[in-house]
C-alpha cells in the first residue's frame, strides 16, 4: 500500500520536518497542534524550510511552492481522520502519547496506520493504547529530519511484515535511509548516544574540562560535526532529560539517570537552540 496522505500531530521540531519531507514528496500533509499560536509557528517553520532547502539547491523554487500547498496545519483534532498514516510526534512522555494514540486509535478508519516518533519509549506500550497493535509502529526521524537521511523503523512483536515494509517502501519514498529496528528502550541509536551526551554532562560536572573543550575534543579529535554540548542543544534539553528519564525507568542503570546540571538546564527553560539558550547561548 501506498501512503498518499499523512497527519502528523504535535509539530515542533520534529514534526515540522517531518511535514516538510511529506510534503517535498507529494504526499498531502495536515499538522496538529495544540493551539493557533502553536500552529502558525509551525507553518511558519515548515515554509522557512522548504525555502532554505531551495536555497541550498536540493529542490526548486517551484518544487518548494507546490511543497506549501501541499501542507496545512490545523488545532482540529478530528483533521487526523483522512489520513493513511498518522505520526505522533508530541513530547517525550509516555502518559501523553498513550493518550494521544488512543485519540488517534478512535478518530481513523481500522486500514490507517499509526506511527510514533518516539525517541525511547517502548513501542509495545504505545501500540497497546491502540485497539490495532500490529498497525503501529516506530518511524524514529532524525534532527533535522529535511536533512537527516537516517529513520529507524522500530517494530514490535505484533506489527505485521508488510506493515514495517509499507514504513521501509515510505522512508525509501521520502528520501530516506531505513533500518529495521527491534523495539528495546532507545533502540539503536539513543541506546548508544544518550549515555554518551550524559557522560559529556558528567564529565563537566566533574570538572574535566569546560563545554567548549569537550566539544572541541570531539569535534576535532574525532571528526563528529558537533560536541555532545552542541548536540545537546540542537537535540532540544528538555528531550535529552525525558530520554534519559525514560531509559533509567526501563533500564535501572545509573549511565541514564539525568544529571543534575541538566535537570537545572531545563527547569530554567533554557532548552537549547530551540529558545536561544541552552549550554550556548544562541543570539540569532
Ligand atoms: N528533538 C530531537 O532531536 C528528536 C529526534 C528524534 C525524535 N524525537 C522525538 O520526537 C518527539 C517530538 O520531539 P520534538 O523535539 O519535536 O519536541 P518539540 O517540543 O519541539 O515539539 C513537540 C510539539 O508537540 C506539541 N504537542 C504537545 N501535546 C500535543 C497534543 N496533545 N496534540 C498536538 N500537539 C501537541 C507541542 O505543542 C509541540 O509543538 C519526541 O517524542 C522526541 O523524543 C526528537
Amino acid at each position: 500500500m501506498r501512503i498518499k496522505q499523512i497527519a502528523v500531530v504535535g509539530c515542533g521540531t520534529m514534526g515540522a520536518g517531518i511535514i516538510q519531507v511529506a510534503a517535498q514528496t507529494g504526499i498531502e500533509a495536515v499538522g496538529i497542534e495544540t493551539s493557533e499560536e502553536a500552529a502558525e509557528a509551525a507553518r511558519a517553520r515548515i515554509k522557512a524550510g522548504l525555502e532554505a532547502t531551495a536555497s541550498r539547491g536540493k529542490i526548486t523554487a517551484e518544487e518548494a511552492i507546490d511543497a506549501s500547498k501541499r501542507f496545512t496545519v490545523t488545532t482540529d483534532f478530528n483533521a487526523v481522520s483522512d489520513a493513511d498514516l498518522v505520526v505522533e510526534a508530541v513530547f517525550e512522555d509516555v502518559d501523553l502519547k498513550k493518550r494521544v494514540l488512543g485519540d488517534i486509535d478512535r478518530l481513523v478508519g481500522p486500514e490507517t496506520f499509526i506511527a510514533s516518533n518516539t525517541s525511547t519509549i517502548p513501542l509495545v506500550i504505545l501500540a497497546a493504547a491502540t485497539s490495532r497493535p500490529e498497525r503501529v509502529v516506530g518511524l524514529h526521524f532524525f534532527n533535522p529530519v529535511p536533512a537527516m537521511k537516517l529513520v529507524e523503523v522500530i517494530k514490535t512483536p505484533v506489527t505485521s511484515p508488510e506493515h514495517v515494509e509499507t514504513m521501509r517502501a515510505l522512508a525509501v519514498e521520502m528520501g530516506k535511509s531505513p533500518v529495521i529496528v527491534n523495539d528495546v528502550p532507545g533502540f539503536v541509536g539513543n541506546l548508544l548516544i544518550v549515555p554518551y551526551l550524559l557522560d559529556a554532562i558528567r564529565a563537566f560536572e566533574r570538572g574535566v574540562a569546560d563545554m567548549e573543550s569537550i566539544d572541541a575534543v570531539i569535534k576535532t579529535g574525532f571528526n563528529h560535526p558537533m560536541g555532545p554540548f552542541r548536540l545537546s542543544d540542537l537535540i532540544g534539553l528538555d528531550i535529552v532529560h525525558d530520554m534519559a528519564a525514560s531509559m533509567y525507568e526501563e533500564y535501572k542503570d545509573q549511565r541514564y539517570f539525568p544529571p543534575p546540571l541538566l535537570k537545572q538546564y531545563v527547569r530554567l527553560g533554557w532548552l537549547g537552540r530551540k529558545t536561544g539558550r541552552g549550554f550556548y547561548r544562541y543570539d540569532d
